[in-house]
């Protein structure tokens, strides 16, 4: 059947806003000056499907660096923030990984491991960090992390050893919030050779595997630094050889024969890392499931809140995408593409940028352009931990970006449609658009059902007729906005989901995170500085049902 495609016009006007001062991202405009946008919109094929985990996240390696902070990882509260975002992976690598390495402690006592944490049935309740501990543990977290940032800063990392005990928390914080477990592996560990060695990896491994962990594996982070952060070169096709060698001894196992095995974690392609992607590919391709770079906007300590609004800055995403896309094409084609570590802002994120309301432009735009490239997951940087990048913060309490995310994972199927908004002025810049069938595993939306989510990243209100073909379908809004009007709402660590402020009930329960519902045919009304899921329930989408 032949593409259903619509035409319909969005009335963009700032005649309702009640704050509208001269904005500063964008020349001053005028009552009566209101743009018409078309929506051309194709609901009768998938244009591409993403990952059922596309949304999944990391936790920074450094988090280990001393090992009683792994004990955060049994907050009741981190438990409840963390499930909401299942089904996902969760990604245990970073800088530090290549600096770590495993130091079993009771390895011998191999049949019984009673003094591991992870034995009992019961232990997603019985593994409760308390109150008290939790509290001291925050307190040394902000410490250490002064310590961790001085290592970045130097780029001087101390060795660090790590235990069973840091594996069981790691995977039973996983296991017990429904994620599912990445674990980075050192690749700076080498042989006189220079080729990767691997022993360590196989007693982490057979550890892994005595207590039937089931996970995915990584090797080595941002190899194109390994010569500024160690001393040590390591070139394109020797990485794929060390993949190939770490496949093999996975395939030794019965537990990890077909497991996940992911990389080279590249950073975003620039100077000589093509060629290292390029090397590493002819020689590695075979051996890992997926392909993954790491990809951030801008540099942290050099940014700015108009970058983070910026559509140029947010379309630098495709420009990246390509160029990496296109290396995969020619020596592996059709292998899957993953961001394996991404975010706003590198060097640990932007203080007060990403990790207030303002981040969500870029983390919405970039979940909504990556899913259109046809990139298959997307790995925040971080869920805890280092930075100010992180999606809950130093008490454990969620950040805007965390409760853009969960709203992501409810509302949002892994099938991509096609939209576009065009404007015959050619304004519609700051408007963004995308569309996606309704998540049908996570809601009780009907068959057919599609959401569509926007930016604006404007500082007047938008208003967006709906096109023709489903305008007939109620909908249900979720408007997120900062807890203030304006431009200094946008560094705000709180906010409004349909005007109500964002918290958690209690340490174990969610706000309920409800719709507004709008009667067919209603405009749908976008403020200023802001972004919205709308689920148009009864839009039966042939390529949804
Ligand atoms: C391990 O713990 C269980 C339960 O407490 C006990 O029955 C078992 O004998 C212990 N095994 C060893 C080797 O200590
Ligand atoms: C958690 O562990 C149990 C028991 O090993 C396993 O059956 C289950 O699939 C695991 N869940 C996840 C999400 O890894
Ligand atoms: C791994 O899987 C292959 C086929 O999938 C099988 O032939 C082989 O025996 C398996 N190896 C182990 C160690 O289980
Ligand atoms: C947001 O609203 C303003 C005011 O109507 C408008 O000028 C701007 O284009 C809108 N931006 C987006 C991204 O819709
Ligand atoms: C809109 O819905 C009404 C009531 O469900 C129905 O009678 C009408 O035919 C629909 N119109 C379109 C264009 O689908």
């Amino acid at each position: 059947m032949s593409g259903i495609s619509i035409l319909a016009c969005v009335m963009i006007s700032m005649l309702s806003s009640g704050y509208y001062v001269v904005a500063s991202v964008e020349p001053a405009r005028y009552e009566w000056d209101f743009e018409s946008v078309n929506l051309n919109v194709d609901l009768s094929r998938v244009l591409k499907k993403v990952n059922g985990r596309f949304l999944s996240v990391a936790i920074d390696a450094s988090l280990v660096a001393e090992e009683k902070f792994m004990y955060l990882l049994t907050s009741p509260k981190l438990r409840t923030l963390a499930k909401a975002l299942s089904p996902a992976f969760l990604r245990f690598g970073g800088t530090r990984q290549d600096f770590m390495t495993f130091n079993p402690t009771f390895l011998h006592s191999n049949e019984n491991h009673n003094n591991s944490v992870f034995d009992a049935d019961d232990i997603c309740e019985r593994l409760e960090l308390p109150p008290l501990l939790e509290k001291r543990l925050k307190q040394e977290w902000t410490l250490q992390e002064v310590l961790l940032d001085k290592e970045d800063l130097q780029r001087k990392y101390r060795s660090v050893k790590f235990t069973e005990c840091a594996v069981d928390l790691l995977y039973s914080f996983t296991n017990c919030s429904g994620l599912d477990l990445i674990f980075g592996l050192n690749e700076l560990l080498r042989t006189s050779g220079n080729s990767w060695d691997s022993s360590n990896a196989r007693t982490l491994l057979q550890y892994c595997e005595s207590k039937q962990y089931s996970m995915s594996w990584e090797l080595g982070n941002e190899p194109n630094s390994y010569e500024k952060k160690a001393g040590i070169r390591v070139d394109g096709y020797q990485l794929g050889q060390d993949f190939v060698q770490l496949r093999k001894i996975l395939q030794e196992s019965k537990l990890y024969n077909n497991t996940g095995l992911y990389g080279p974690d590249i950073s975003q392609p620039r100077d000589h890392r093509r060629d290292l992607l390029e090397g590493f590919l002819e020689s590695g391709a075979e051996a890992i499931d997926a392909c993954t770079w790491h990809h951030y906007y801008v540099n942290g300590r050099d940014t700015s809140l108009e970058d983070f609004l910026d559509p140029e800055v947010l379309n630098t995403l495709a420009l990246k995408t390509h160029e990496v896309m296109e290396t995969i094409e020619l020596t592996s084609p059709g292998k899957k593409v993953w961001l394996g570590e991404t975010s706003s802002a590198y060097g640990g994120g932007a203080k007060g940028l990403s990790d207030t309301f303002v981040a969500g432009f870029m983390w919405l735009d970039k979940l909504g352009l990556g899913a259109k490239l046809g990139l298959d997951v997307l790995i925040r940087q971080v869920l805890i931990g280092s930075g100010t990048y992180h999606l809950v913060d130093e008490n454990l309490d969620p950040l805007p970006d965390y409760w853009l995310s969960v709203l992501y994972k409810r509302l949002v199927g892994p099938e991509v449609l096609s939209i576009e908004a065009f404007s015959i002025l050619g304004k519609t810049k700051r408007v963004r658009v995308y569309l996606h069938c309704t998540n049908k595993k996570s809601t009780s939306y009907k068959s057919g059902a599609v959401t569509l989510f926007a930016l604006n990243l404007s500082k007047g209100p938008a208003r967006i007729s709906v096109p023709v073909t489903i305008s007939n379908s109620t909908a249900e809004a979720f408007v997120l906005q900062s807890e203030q009007p304006g431009e200094e709402g946008l560094y705000s660590k709180s906010v409004k989901l349909n005007g109500e402020v964002l918290k958690m009930v209690d340490e174990r329960t969610l706000p309920s995170l409800q719709g507004t519902p709008l009667p067919a045919g209603e405009h749908l009304r976008l403020p200023g500085y802001s972004f919205a899921f709308y689920v148009l329930s009864e839009a039966q989408a042939l390529a949804c049902r």
